[in-house]
């Protein structure tokens, strides 16, 4: 198997070398109106926004989102027919004019991508509690004038039209080969996440300038909304999480940064971190695995299925085809990105089964 990867500098508002219905799925996390981090960027895209923020919050508010609206335009575009479009945004707690207020990002992007056409399906919340000090806000213990502490942000899942249709053998082949577990499933697919931590080998600085999210944010989504072969699109790559939560799935993969400051250049120890991690992953991942069924059986459940090629036991027939690879090399081609895997070993799995 090979996967491809392009990461090109540019505004995603016009993103011109993605063909219409060019991807399967858009994992992103935009910069978010109305949170200080990203006042300059919005001011420098739309110098009216600088002086309405305190005059006007609710007008500069507006704007910030009407610049975000093109990329929403742009995804929707780009997606094929069953797509989905997963966007991470917090919403923004700020005193502005005097007055302490909540910027509601999620419900203002949430309206705009249905009004585009996208289909609105039940969001993560992802909870990312906060240790700081100082994080009840008001009047302390006296009525009346304190503010519920924000400690949660959202993953929205917006889907282009209706359920995708996987119509051929090859198709469908992709799509049971891209099963995940049923104990997989049952955490994914619930509707609150709790992650901590982004990515470790990124220097806390760049992480902090970036506000990257965590590599199992963008993994789950990749698996969750995406089958092998599918080109997975980030139009705010930042640091790139999800074109490495992308090559670690074996899905391509496409990424637009503005800030060529912060895309990673993916040099070849970078390279061979995201190799080394992608498959101290995939172990891990099937390790949890062996260990779940392991407990299942001890626990006197039955497990009736077992995946077909590696002999494993499974919880469902839905899983009887799911196929792992691990990255073999991750090298440029071109200004290209290309990775090639090597299928996991049958008889390792089986006799460890
Ligand atoms: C919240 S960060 C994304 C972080 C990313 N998920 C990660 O894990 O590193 C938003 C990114 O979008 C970039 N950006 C903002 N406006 C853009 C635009 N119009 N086109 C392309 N990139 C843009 C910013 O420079 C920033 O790196």
């Amino acid at each position: 198997m090979l996967t491809r990867h392009n990461t090109l500098i540019g505004d995603c508002r016009k993103m011109r070398s993605l063909l219409d219905e060019s991807v399967q799925l858009v994992v992103t996390s935009p910069p978010y109106p109305m949170i200080a981090m990203w006042d300059e960027l919005f001011a420098s895209m739309n110098p009216e926004i600088d002086a309405l923020r305190e005059t006007s919050p609710e007008k500069a508010f507006e704007k910030m989102h009407g610049l975000l609206d093109e990329v929403w335009l742009e995804s929707y575009r780009v997606l094929s027919p069953g797509g989905f479009c997963c966007v991470n945004i917090g919403d923004a707690t700020r005193s502005l004019n005097g007055r302490f207020r909540l910027f509601s990002n999620h419900s203002r992007i949430t309206q705009k991508c249905t009004e585009i056409g996208f289909t609105n399906l039940p969001p993560v919340i992802w909870r990312k509690p906060t240790n700081a000090p100082n994080k009840f806000m008001g009047s302390g213990m006296l009525p009346a004038g304190a503010y519920i502490t924000y400690e949660h942000e959202y993953v929205l899942v917006l889907r282009k039209g209706g359920k995708r249709e996987f119509s051929n053998a090859e198709q469908n082949q992709a799509r049971n080969a891209s099963a995940y577990f049923w104990e997989e499933r049952n955490v994914w697919f619930s509707d609150l996440w709790l992650l901590t931590g982004a990515r470790q080998s990124l220097a806390k600085a760049a992480r902090l300038r970036s506000a990257a999210f965590p590599l199992e944010l963008p993994y789950r989504l990749i698996q969750m909304y995406s089958v092998y072969g599918d080109r997975v699109l980030d139009p705010f790559m930042g640091t790139g999480t999800t074109t490495v939560a992308a090559i670690i799935s074996g899905r391509n993969s496409t990424g637009y940064e503005i800030d060529a400051g912060i895309m990673p250049r993916y040099e070849s120890k970078a390279l061979s971190e995201i190799a080394e991690l992608g498959n101290k992953m995939l172990e891990e991942r099937l390790s949890r695995h062996r260990l779940f069924i392991e407990e299942r059986i001890s626990a006197g459940k039955s497990v009736k299925h077992r995946n077909e090629l590696y002999g494993f036991p499974v919880i469902t027939a839905q899983e009887r085809q799911a196929r792992f690879f691990k990255i073999a090399e991750i090298e440029w081609v071109g200004k290209e990105l290309q990775v090639a895997y090597d299928e996991i070993e049958k008889k390792y799995l089986r006799a460890s089964a």
